[in-house]
């Protein structure tokens, strides 16, 4: 879940790798480490914390080679200590390693190679690698011997590697764990995603589990553990450096959550014909088993997860199909049910999260059609899948999503009308539907004019440590979603709960110092909503209301409300969620946390 880059080429290595990896820090950052290759040999430096520590402590200090590499860390294995912290060398000090992902053989890895005489320097996994190469060097080349000691390793890599005495060499190898390389002129950028490498090139070949690159100054190759050369796909990222920054913002957070309205407009640009109440998904074309699909099974993480569960509602409802959605990390345990017509579909950001990858890999395995809704162009769910749609939102690095979670319902709508229409669903139906997502975009943001009233009511109730965030049918997944965007960047217990469930149990928590969170727009549920409130007001409970605009009736019972504009009831999440996020996002702020980088957490889980 780190983040690493490597580099070889013309410029001074430090200075590029750092920029990289600062990029790169959301997906992990407990502590951070580099290796530069120059004409006296290695040099390396480690520091616990973020890169800014590591910044700090080298200042001054020079760090001269064209070739290096470096890591910032998301322990798996081995506590937070600059001992741990990566690049890690063999005995001699010749091979030097970042590595993300988990050796699960290391234990015996480890025994094996103590016995041989190899010493230890850290508690890592990932230190045996260093090792296993330094024992395969004996007769053999650099990248046999690499290729060598991967074949060993079981688990998974995303690793870089340099030898002190080839330096015009790095080696790139992949397991699992994502991993890239950035061509560009004269030299060669190796990351584990394509933000690190956008300010020196827009081409790029991914990596495929099970392939190692081996990068000179004059060309690269890339091969599999048999040392077979691979002819490699190039691509070309469409994203601009300057949307990996902060553009005056204090923070990516809230950067982000006011990119929703854009969010919105593209993910849907191109896609949406309203006057034939239709959408058009052009990844999803070519599968045909798409319009007879007799299920679809929906497994994501997190805010992505919440998503699915709004896209069960809506493809419930309108399109007339049987969906489940569960989380990946228990839909692969569980054993799964496939029927004859059923679609597999991930909906993922980063389209790296491990559990839903493994997921995805289990209905494959099984013959499903698989399929998915990703932001990231050209990661590993987005390749694997057979069809797909992606978010066209820009990279999101505030490790909190949200607007991946708005632009992931929108598509989940436009799947909805291409579902329906090839059903049931009439065109007036179809094109109600496309007209109010037509004007979502304006609609959230009137919502975001609120921001400074919002960050007033964060501080009203900064000093609050539990809240209960209460929602049904369509804002049921949004009230989970609001409680886990509170609890990550605040620490602060935050529960979701169906409102109507409230009554079998969480109630039993309301007093004057437990607040809800009621979202409760002009919907199907309204009425039930408002009698679940009287109950929490009875208990002398505070109420938070995120309500439609004009409702004069939620004023009476709640303390604090919310107003968001009315719309169709399926589109209300990506409403009522613009609240949320804000008022977690200020929060956080007001509690003096830091909410880009929330601790114990990384951007990409790709750990299981
Ligand atoms: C969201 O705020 C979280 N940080 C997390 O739950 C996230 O949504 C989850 O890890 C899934 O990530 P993905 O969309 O990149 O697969
Ligand atoms: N397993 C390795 C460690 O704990 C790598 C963790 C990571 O991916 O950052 O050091």
């Amino acid at each position: 879940m780190c983040g690493i880059v490597g580099y070889i080429g013309k410029e001074e290595a430090l200075p590029v790798l750092m920029e990289g990896v600062k990029n790169l820090e959301y997906r992990g950052y407990d502590s951070a480490g580099f290796a530069i290759l120059g004409d006296d040999g290695v040099k390396s430096e480690k520091s616990v914390g973020k890169i800014s520590a590591l910044a700090e402590k080298i200042s001054g200090k020079r760090f001269s080679g064209k070739t290096g590499i470096i890591h910032s860390r998301w322990a798996t294995h081995g506590g937070v200590t600059e001992k741990n912290a990566h690049p890690h060398s063999d005995c001699g000090g010749t091979i030097w390693l970042a590595h993300n992902g988990i050796v699960e053989n290391y234990k015996e890895l480890k025994k094996e190679l103590s016995e041989k005489g190899h010493s230890f320097k850290s508690e890592t996994d990932t230190e045996v690698i260093a090792h296993l190469i330094e024992e395969e060097m004996e007769g053999k080349s650099f990248e046999n011997a690499v290729s060598s000691a991967l074949k060993k390793i079981k688990g998974t890599y995303g690793l870089v590697v340099l030898k002190s005495d080839e330096p015009g060499t790095l080696i790139a190898a992949r397991n699992f764990s994502p991993l890239l390389i950035g061509l560009g002129e004269g030299e060669y950028i190796v990351a584990s995603d394509a933000t690190a490498v956008l300010k020196h090139t827009k081409n790029v070949v991914y990596l495929d589990d099970g392939e190692m690159a081996v990068l000179t100054k004059s060309g690269h190759k890339v091969l599999d553990l048999e040392m077979n050369q691979l002819e490699k796909e190039h691509h070309v990222i469409d994203w601009s450096p300057e949307l990996a920054k902060k553009n005056g913002y204090p923070h990516f957070m809230l950067k982000e959550i006011f990119e929703g309205p854009e969010a919105v407009e593209n993910s849907t640009r191109g896609r949406l014909i309203p006057e034939e109440g239709m959408s058009k998904l052009g990844g999803l074309e070519s599968l045909t088993e798409l319009k007879e699909a007799k299920g679809i099974l929906i497994s994501a993480c997190g805010t992505a997860y919440y998503a699915g569960r709004v896209g069960e509602y809506m493809l419930e409802e309108y399109a007339g199909i049987p969906v489940e959605t569960d989380v990946a990390s228990e839909f692969r345990y569980r054993k799964p049910v496939f029927r004859d017509g059923d679609i597999f579909l991930a909906v993922s950001q980063s389209g790296e999260t491990a559990d839903t990858l493994a997921a995805l890999r289990e209905a494959k395995e099984k013959g499903v059609p698989v399929v998915s809704i990703v932001n990231v162009v050209g990661s590993t769910i987005a390749r694997y899948t057979d069809a797909g749609v992606y978010q066209h939102i820009g990279p999101e690095i505030g490790v909190a999503s949200t607007k991946a979670f708005i632009s992931q319902v929108s598509i989940f709508a436009l799947l909805t009308i291409l579902v329906g229409r090839h059903r049931e669903m009439s065109l007036v139906t179809g094109r109600r539907i496309a007209e109010e997502l037509e004007k979502i975009p304006d609609l959230i943001r009137l919502i975001l004019k609120q921001s400074k009233n919002i960050e007033a009511l964060a501080r009203k109730y900064q000093k609050f440590v539990n809240f209960l965030y209460l929602g049904r049918k369509y804002n049921l997944p949004v009230a989970y979603e609001g409680a886990l965007k509170l609890k990550e960047i605040s620490y602060v217990h935050a529960e979701g709960c169906g409102a109507g469930e409230m009554k079998h149990g969480p109630i039993a928590m309301i007093d004057e110092n437990f607040p809800s969170i009621f979202i409760a727009p002009q919907d199907s549920v309204y009425e039930k909503m408002v009698s679940n409130m009287e109950e929490v007001k009875a208990r002398r409970g505070p109420i938070i209301a995120v309500a439609t605009e004009g409702d004069k009736k939620i004023k009476e019972i709640a303390d604090d409300v919310i107003y968001i504009p009315k719309t169709l009831e399926m589109l209300t999440p990506i409403l009522s969620v613009v609240p949320l996020q804000l008022f977690a996002y200020h929060f956080g702020v007001a509690r003096g946390l830091d909410v880009d980088q929330p601790r114990n957490l990384a951007k990409s889980v790709t750990v299981e």
